[in-house]
């Protein structure tokens, strides 16, 4: 295991939802797994006066999304609260950082955490920079006695110019390898997985080119709507909060091409390769490839639920599209003409995320299928979540005379691996970031290249003409998403035929 210096965590925006949900959760896992350094401390901060008893209480005692609680002792969990601190901090007043500095000196006395910081920016993306300033204007940005990281949450910009404007404003005052870019869906073990499935097997990565690849599928469904969040998402939409990031680093995984080496900046130059092989659009491109849509009231399970214009903090003629579907190519050597297609939606009849690779048929069809395609498609799917694992579907001779076949499943579960611990992102990202592990986070060049793609469509929508299409709350997406595929008899998977009641289970 690699070396985990002591340390403390700093997280801005210590009150907020994500400290509680996950990054508290997050550490207090690696706490109960022995992952922690011997010195060690987590300081929030806020605007809200907190004592560190006060804020113990309520990011541990009394928080919710701490996994297993009841199954630590209590004398551990006590241990556990005893690594938590707190200090108020004003962010737009450089002085207040003075507080700041002062608490974690004391620390770094009373608990020998060696000067060496996370500082973790959890806060609304408006405050990155102002923070980034205040820390460097209080010398914390870069110590002669120990280490400094800043992890800075998402979104990563709003668009090209205002990525490419923090990036050069974190710059200023952090340096690249300081600066860890998360990607929650970076950090999932199926994430990480399948670039262990391209390059640890020798059976797929002959087949993965222009030559046996027909086309790529990626879908990030989500049965929720906008939640609590209708005001972030009113100014964000699907491009943003999804495509942009989350669906592009998993196109980067399938595209990219084998790195030197199995560290961050090997890997990290192939990605940003593919972002940069992307087919920059042209209008008609995006008017023809790229659909957008909004979820609209209806009835799921007997339950009526609002349409995304009638959720809070939206406004009532918003067209921010809370679905997006595009088709595109990446223009190298090895996906020539292989069309890519990739959709997100909230409100869709189930949560799914997976990646599926379609090979091409045969050239020449010897059977006969009791499918209604006369020459079934080999399919790899990687499903991301849930019911984690990997399928793969292939023909097979039907029991008795001649030669007819069907298509059958091969497939692996995570759950099978019944022994193995599967850490959420969070806990597997902060952990790399304990580390110096920078391979699981965004490098700036890739953000901006991928901005750089998706900004044509940002401002073309911003022209009325582009439709947005209404899709009832609990179906798949606008039906004109299913002109992008082109060919006969095809159409997107449909993962989850089988979901149950509840509509939770979706199997692989
Ligand atoms: C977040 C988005 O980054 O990812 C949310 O802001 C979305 O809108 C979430 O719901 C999806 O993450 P996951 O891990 O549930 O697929």
């Amino acid at each position: 295991m690699k070396k985990t210096d002591d340390q403390v965590l700093v997280i801005f925006g210590g009150s907020g939802d994500l400290t509680k949900r996950k990054l508290i959760p997050a550490v207090f896992n690696l706490f109960k797994g022995g992952f922690l350094p011997k010195c060690y401390a987590v300081v929030g901060v806020g605007r809200t006066e907190y004592s560190d008893e006060e804020y113990r209480k309520s990011v541990v005692f009394e928080n919710e999304h701490l996994n297993e609680k009841d199954k630590v002792s209590e004398s551990d969990l006590k241990r556990f609260s005893d690594l938590i601190y707190y200090q108020s901090l004003d962010t737009k007043d450089v002085d207040s950082y003075a507080n700041l500095k002062e608490k974690l000196n004391q620390l770094d006395q009373s608990k020998a955490t060696c000067h060496n910081y996370i500082f973790y920016l959890s806060t609304p993306p408006s405050l990155y920079e102002v923070i980034a300033e205040g820390l460097a204007a209080n010398n914390l940005n870069n110590q002669e006695d120990g280490w400094t990281r800043l992890i800075v949450e998402k979104p990563f910009g709003y668009d090209l110019e205002s990525a490419k404007h923090l990036n050069e404003h974190l710059l200023k005052f952090f340096a690249e390898d300081q600066l860890y870019r998360i990607d929650h869906y970076l950090g999932k073990e199926t994430v990480q997985n399948m670039f262990v499935t391209r390059f640890a097997n020798s059976i797929f990565e002959p087949l993965w080119n222009r030559n046996y690849i027909h086309r790529v599928e990626i879908t990030a469904a989500e049965s929720v709507g906008v939640e609590k969040r209708g005001g972030y998402y009113d100014s964000s939409g699907a491009l943003r909060d999804m495509v942009q990031n989350h669906l592009f680093q998993l196109v980067a995984l399938v595209a990219m091409e084998p790195p030197v080496k199995a560290d961050a900046e090997s890997i990290r130059n192939e990605k940003l390769k593919v972002f940069q092989s992307l087919r920059p659009y042209t209008k008609e491109d995006i008017a023809n490839h790229v659909i957008r849509g909004q979820y609209m009231s209806s009835t799921i399970k007997g339950e009526k639920v609002p349409g995304y214009r009638e959720e809070e903090g939206v406004g009532e003629e918003s067209k921010t599209e809370t679905y997006a579907a595009l088709k595109f190519y990446i223009d190298n050597w090895r996906w020539a003409g292989v069309p890519f297609y990739i959709r997100t939606g909230k409100r869709m009849p189930t949560r799914v995320t997976e990646v599926v690779i379609h090979f091409k048929p045969n050239h020449h069809h010897l059977f006969s299928s009791n499918s209604n395609l006369a020459n079934p498609q080999n399919t790899l799917v990687l499903r991301i979540q849930p019911n984690e694992g990997i399928l793969l579907k292939f023909a097979m001779k039907i029991p008795g005379a001649g030669y007819n076949t069907e298509q059958v499943n091969m497939d692996f579960h995570y759950d099978d691996l019944s022994n193995v611990y599967v850490p959420d992102a969070y806990e597997r990202l902060i952990l790399d970031c304990m580390q110096g592990d920078a391979t699981l986070y965004a490098r700036g060049d890739s953000t901006e290249a991928a901005w750089e793609f998706i900004d044509p469509i940002l401002r073309a929508w911003e022209n009325e003409e582009i439709p947005v299409y209404g899709y009832p709350a609990g179906t798949w997406g606008p039906e004109n998403a299913d002109t992008l595929i082109d060919g006969e008899q095809m159409t997107w998977r449909y993962p989850c035929s089988n979901l149950t009641d509840d509509g939770n289970y979706c199997e692989l």
